[in-house]
């Protein structure tokens, strides 16, 4: 048996190691400005934990000694409920939630949410990088906020804790949902009953029955074990998760145009690695969980037809907050 002080030390430095930043981090030297990188999800094996982690190690290795990234992964700092006003007041520099999260600052921003508009990663890829899709990422900077540029994940399938075939097998049920307004009218236009929830809370409230079913991308599902708690999922395709990469007008106005360039660089660089990987990260969870014994169904095109008819009318609904203008340019790279 240890004697009690060793065991005292071995606490305290489990304790630290459960409160310090992701391993990618330097070790960050009193002249470098420090970007505290906050985000939900997994450090690694996940999309948006890859990217967040190559930044950081990219930046640490070729900005060493001017800047630092210390990444805070699976909601250890901050949810993305609270990030963006965290990062307002400047306790947090970088942070890359999920766009439907961005809905308080532009409505706007509800066009990634709307259920069968993008038919896969590449066309939202295409929008993102087309004018409109640049014009609607400064729409926030009126907010003190900026957006650097789109992080990827991937299409989002459903799960429940029965199978779900058609679009009737989700009425009654509980959905956990992101704070999002169209993914709510999504789930009731199923004769649903949607939950915000935040991202961390999901797996106990799947797993404890306060929800029923929920809805997210395979790597998402898969490292954060959603499937381990649910009879199987559903390959509905029927929707896109991808992220804001922000940062606060403030602090990136305190950086050097230097510094400001040189991030910029390494941002655009990793993102477009991250765009070649995500559809094989998502591939590799999905194959992970049907080996770890979760159930994937897939759909036949008459049974997703009837999932599309019942929740494509949730468009119209949001056609003003979004401009039916965004929404078309967006529905032309899916045609
Ligand atoms: C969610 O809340 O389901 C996602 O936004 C989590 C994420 O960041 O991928």
């Amino acid at each position: 048996m240890l004697p009690k002080y060793l065991t005292a030390i071995a606490v305290a430095i489990s304790a630290a190691v459960a409160l310090s930043p992701d391993t990618a981090r330097a070790n960050c030297d009193s002249g470098e400005t420090t970007i505290k990188l906050s985000h939900v999800v997994a450090a690694s094996g996940h999309p948006k934990g890859d990217a967040a982690t190559a930044f950081a190690a990219a930046v640490n290795s070729e900005l060493n000694g001017r800047i630092c990234v210390e990444v805070y992964p699976n909601s250890t700092l901050y949810d993305d409920d609270k990030v963006l006003e965290a990062m307002l007041l400047g306790d947090v520099q970088m942070a890359a939630p999920s766009l439907s999260k961005m809905e308080k600052y532009t409505k706007r921003f509800r066009i990634f949410d709307l259920p069968f508009l993008f038919r896969d990663a590449e066309s939202v890829y295409e929008f993102q990088d087309s004018a409109a899709g640049a014009e609607l990422a400064r729409s926030v900077e009126d907010k003190g906020l900026l957006m650097l540029g789109y992080w990827p994940n991937g299409m989002k399938q459903m799960s429940a804790n029965k199978p779900l075939v058609s679009p009737e097998d989700a009425s009654g049920l509980k959905f956990r949902i992101q704070s999002s307004e169209v993914l709510q009218a999504q789930f009731e236009a199923l004769d649903a009953s949607p939950q915000k929830l935040a991202f961390k809370e999901v797996y106990g409230a799947l797993q404890t029955g306060v929800v029923d079913g929920q809805e997210n991308t395979y790597s998402n599902i898969y490292t954060k074990k959603f499937f381990e708690v649910q009879d199987g999922l559903t390959e509905s395709n029927h929707g896109i998760l991808t992220y804001g990469v922000v940062t606060s007008t403030e602090f990136w106005n305190s950086l050097s145009a230097q510094d400001r360039g040189d991030l910029e660089r390494i941002l655009a660089r990793v993102t477009s690695e991250s765009r070649a990987s995500a559809k094989a990260s998502n591939l590799s969870a999905k194959e992970n969980i049907i080996s770890s014994g979760g159930t994937v169904r897939t759909l036949t095109a008459a049974q997703r037809n009837a999932w599309v008819n019942a929740m494509r009318p949730v468009w119209d609904q949001f056609s003003d907050d979004i401009g039916s203008d965004l929404i078309e340019s967006a529905s032309s790279f899916s045609n």
